[in-house]
């Protein structure tokens, strides 16, 4: 059990990995990532921003490339994201559309994109980051001119475009029991009794070091008991730089306390890392001072954490 996806495979779990687009062309970072992940997620080329930046006009190449790694290495790909406050295109951002026009716009966006990859995209994440920390909806542009029915009505719309595919709600800052992840869990509660076609919940993790929620475990049961799907979806555990051995091996615990967490939860079907390597990690840009987030360092080479995750997966 000498790589990650080797070690998770024996639990039936699947570990993978955000993709930058362009770092596919470095031998070394596509080398790891064919090597080590069973499945993988596009760190932003799915994105509407990038898949439909001019109104009916779509950009299929970075995911068309995304899905060609994927088969050519035996991976699954875990799809993100479709209906997102954020990185919209300007014409979408800035467009004065009424209720009909909008529902229009986000149902032809969910069949398109859907659609091309029906059948090979394992699991969507259909809205993204819905929520509020105090656990309201978030006061998106869906919501403003669409009400709270565009969460019901996108995951109809998702269920048409491609009945294999699970599909996802998908947030950050949910990771331990509170206020946010609580609106989520009663959201989740009550689209599944009305019926609504939601086959799962995408816990982001995007976690800082020292500051993984106890209740970790606990709050992926609650989602699980809830008969859903759940995922780790975009794990990283950010410090203060400088790093040190102290702090990179108890990053490496702490990763590996994320795994075991998935383990223990039956319906978890798999751990993804928004990337693999320090040198790629969005982190540095978002948050000044801080980084070494990620299971690999500058130069790819595996930190502490990389071993965290193999030994809690069961390889050595
Ligand atoms: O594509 C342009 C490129 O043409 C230009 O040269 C370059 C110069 O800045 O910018 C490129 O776009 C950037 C893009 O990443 C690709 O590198 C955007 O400015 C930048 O905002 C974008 O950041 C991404 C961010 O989401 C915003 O979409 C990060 O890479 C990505 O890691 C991050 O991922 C999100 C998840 O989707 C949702 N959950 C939170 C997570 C972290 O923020």
């Amino acid at each position: 059990l000498a790589t990650l996806r080797e070690a998770a495979s024996t639990s039936g779990k699947f570990i993978g990995t955000a993709v930058a687009d362009h770092r596919l062309s470095d031998a070394t970072y596509s080398g790891i990532a064919a090597r080590e992940f069973s499945s993988v997620t596009a760190e932003n080329v799915m994105k509407w921003e990038s898949i439909q930046p001019q109104r009916g006009s779509f950009n299929w190449a970075g995911p068309d490339r995304l899905m060609q790694f994927a088969q050519a290495n035996d991976q699954q790909v875990y799809g993100h994201t479709l209906v997102w406050h954020s990185q919209m295109p300007g014409w979408l951002a800035n467009g004065n559309f009424g209720a009909t026009e909008m529902n229009q716009i986000m149902n032809t966006h969910i069949s398109t994109v859907m659609g091309r990859y029906q059948g090979q995209i394992n699991r969507w994440d259909v809205v993204n980051e819905a929520f509020n920390e105090d656990g309201t909806l978030r006061n998106s542009k869906w919501l403003q001119v669409l009400g709270r029915d565009y969460i019901a009505n996108a995951f109809r719309a998702a269920r048409a475009a491609d009945p294999d595919a699970k599909l996802f709600i998908n947030d950050y800052n949910t990771d331990g029991i509170n206020a946010k992840s609580t609106g989520l869990y009663n959201l989740v509660r009550d689209l599944r009794a009305q019926g609504v076609p939601i086959d799962g919940v995408g816990f982001q993790s995007h976690l800082i070091l020292d500051q993984l929620p106890s209740d970790y475990q606990a709050n992926l049961q609650r989602f699980a008991d809830l008969g859903v799907e759940v995922v780790v979806t975009e794990l990283d555990i950010r410090m203060q730089m400088p790093s040190d051995a102290a702090k990179l091996e108890r990053q490496s615990q702490q990763f590996a306390r994320v795994v075991q967490a998935c383990l223990n939860v039956s319906r978890c079907s798999g751990v993804t890392v928004w990337g693999f390597s320090d040198r790629d990690s969005w982190v540095p840009g978002t948050f000044p001072g801080e980084g070494a987030a990620l299971p690999y360092d500058d130069n790819y080479q595996p930190k502490p954490a990389y071993n965290g995750i193999l030994t809690a997966f069961g390889g050595d």
